[in-house]
């Protein structure tokens, strides 16, 4: 198995730790378009190899696409991230034209591999990778509902006082500030609804700061948060390279599933060696699939920007 993560910023530099430590690959291939950097950065987490005590075989390299022939998952996190104050939509412009072409770059040396799309504004760029590349839409998966539903866990956990672990939440929608939906209607802490330990203002706190919980995180850093998204990238290429038929919450291409047509958009996933297998209906009430639409519009809007860029 050969896995190649494309970005070698945080993000990137965290989601190839984690493959590693894992064990997901034989051979894992981390490349930058910055000088040295993913070389350095492949050097020191081979350094930790005998202290960690796996054998995962890290390879950097400065933009030389040859060495990623034979890729099975290619992760793209290039582009830049956001400042503080800004949102995920602002990074169209440049973002664009870098993940259009390093799509190109990685299937012009791996034509068979299942693609991973981490750069924001991830939902557009998801669709153009997918639009661009023509590859069938079970390949191209857009990773930001599995870091949100774990976000979801995280400040549900806080409210309730109880382990992240013992609680299920899923976010879906756009991976955005204004986008994403967290469905506190079914959420559960071991088995139990968590409105029967929430009120329905903290529960309505809880979804609030799921909802900016990467603009929060960018407020503090200064740029992007990197370890839960490298973790929850991590986690979709595990079930993917393992075949493990997980359900995670992924933006991937809808064709009527929750009334949606001709866009790539956060829905309930099976992950496994062919991609992403089955969307899974969660059969949304009323106010839900409202929110749902209006997600979907704002990222068609988004979408429709990408017929302006030069790219
Ligand atoms: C986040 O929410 C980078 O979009 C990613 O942290």
């Amino acid at each position: 198995m050969k896995i190649t993560v494309v970005g070698a910023g945080a993000v990137g530099a965290t989601c190839a730790d984690n493959i590693a430590r894992k064990e997901l690959c034989d051979e894992l291939v981390l490349l930058d378009i910055k000088e040295g950097i993913a070389e350095g950065k492949a050097i020191d987490m081979m350094q930790t190899a005998a202290l960690l005590g796996y054998d995962t075989k890290i390879v950097g390299s400065t933009n030389d696409y040859t060495k990623t022939t034979g890729t099975d998952v290619a992760v793209i996190t290039s582009g830049i991230p956001r400042k503080p104050g800004m949102t995920r939509e602002e990074l169209i412009g440049i973002n664009a034209g870098i993940v259009k072409g390093v799509t190109q770059n990685i299937l012009k040396h791996s034509p068979n591999a299942i693609i991973i799309i981490i750069s924001n504004p991830m939902d557009t760029m998801t669709y153009l990778a997918l639009q661009s590349s023509g590859l069938p839409k079970n390949r191209i998966i857009g990773m930001g509902g599995i870091l949100d539903s774990s976000r979801f866990k995280y400040y549900l956990s806080t409210a309730i006082g109880c382990t992240s672990t013992d609680l299920q939440g899923v976010v879906v929608g756009g991976h955005g500030d204004t986008t994403m939906i967290p469905l506190t209607r079914l959420a559960t802490y071991q088995g139990s609804p968590v409105s029967n330990y929430l009120d329905a203002e903290t529960l309505k706190k809880v979804a609030a700061d799921t909802m900016v919980g990467g603009a929060t995180l960018t407020g503090l850093l200064g740029t992007s948060a990197w370890y839960a998204p490298g973790a929850a990238t991590a986690a979709l290429v595990e079930s993917i390279v393992r075949d493990e038929k997980k359900l995670f919450t992924c933006c991937v291409s809808l064709e009527g599933e929750y009334g949606q047509t001709g866009i790539c958009l956060g829905v309930p996933v099976i992950i496994g060696r062919n991609g992403w297998e089955k969307i899974i209906d969660y059969k949304l009430n009323e106010e839900e699939q409202a929110a749902f639409n209006k997600s979907a519009e704002a990222v068609r809007n988004m979408n429709s920007v990408l017929s302006t860029l030069s790219i």
